[in-house]
């Protein structure tokens, strides 16, 4: 897989080309290729487009790199470079965040209405935060401001969902940005290749497969997963708590081809 880095140093923004034969981490390939460039001995490179030819990634260094300059593809990668990503646990104090995100109509469209009031995130997402539901919950912040949540899980601890999905051993996750300002550029991309790589990645040791299943219809959630090397697969129906069907696409994540095997955050 031939592979491009829009590396950003300062205002200068330059491509620094690679290749990831086969059997070379996606990852991998590109860290090498940014340290090559850069000698910068630990980049944070993420992904912005692995289903491009070449694929597309984008990266920040303190020191000067040589090479052409990124042109277009500066200003495309600009607000997810911007971005300061992180993940703190959930806490009950977030409820109230939960509930405003999960209400707004870009979120409520495509998230089955789990937590409409406190209550409702209480009864759903409190098992989870006091352990007695395997499930965890976090929330991810851009630039220090809470602006959406993240969930991920063992398939096979959902007995419903691993037969539904046949993916027992996939690690299954699920997201949304509930602030509509931070959604369509980039940022979601950035967000889940940050928290693929840095908490469900060393969570799960060992993890083949990362899994998530959106609306055939949310082109943006299916969009993003292509974007993180995901691979489309099987449609099925997922039964709603209202009675009604979803048609959804199963994603899976070859996590040894794109992350490599051993973690090491
Ligand atoms: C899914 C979500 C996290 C994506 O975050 P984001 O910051 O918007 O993602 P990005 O900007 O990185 O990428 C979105 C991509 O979808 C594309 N897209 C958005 N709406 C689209 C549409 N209606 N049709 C086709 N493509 C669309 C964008 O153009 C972009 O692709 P591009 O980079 O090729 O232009 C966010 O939209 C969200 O929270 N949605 C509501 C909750 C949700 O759907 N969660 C997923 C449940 S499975």
């Amino acid at each position: 897989m031939n592979l491009r880095v829009v590396v950003r140093s300062g205002e200068q923004v330059t491509l620094v080309e690679a290749a990831a034969p086969a059997g070379t981490p996606v990852l991998a390939a590109a860290e090498d290729a940014v340290r090559r460039a850069s000698g910068e001995s630990h980049p944070d490179v993420w992904a912005v487009d692995l289903a491009a030819d070449p694929a597309l990634l984008g990266c920040v260094v303190s020191r000067p790199v040589t090479g052409q300059a990124a042109g277009e593809l500066g200003q495309r990668t600009r607000a997810a470079a911007d971005a300061r990503i992180g993940f703190r646990p959930m806490t009950r104090a977030d409820f109230p965040d939960v509930v405003t995100w999960q209400c707004r109509p870009h979120v409520a469209r495509w998230w089955s209405s789990e937590a409409s009031t406190v209550e409702g995130a209480e009864a759903h997402y409190g098992p989870a935060l006091d352990g007695t539901d395997p499930t965890r919950m976090w929330v991810t912040e851009v630039n220090g401001r809470s602006v959406g949540m993240v969930q991920d899980y063992r398939v096979g601890d959902h007995p419903d969902w691993s037969l539904l999905t046949a993916r027992p051993d996939a690690i299954g996750f699920d997201y949304l940005i509930g602030d509509p300002a931070r959604v369509g550029h980039g940022i979601g991309t950035r967000a889940l290749w940050a928290f693929l790589r840095d908490v469900v990645w060393p969570g799960y040791p060992g993890a083949g497969e990362f899994f998530a299943a959106p609306d055939h219809r949310n082109e943006a959630s299916l969009r993003v997963l292509d974007k993180l090397g995901f691979v489309r697969g099987l449609w099925f129906d997922e039964p709603q708590s209202d009675g009604s069907v979803d048609t959804v696409v199963g994603c899976s994540l070859d996590v040894r081809r794109v992350l490599g095997l051993v973690t090491r955050r």
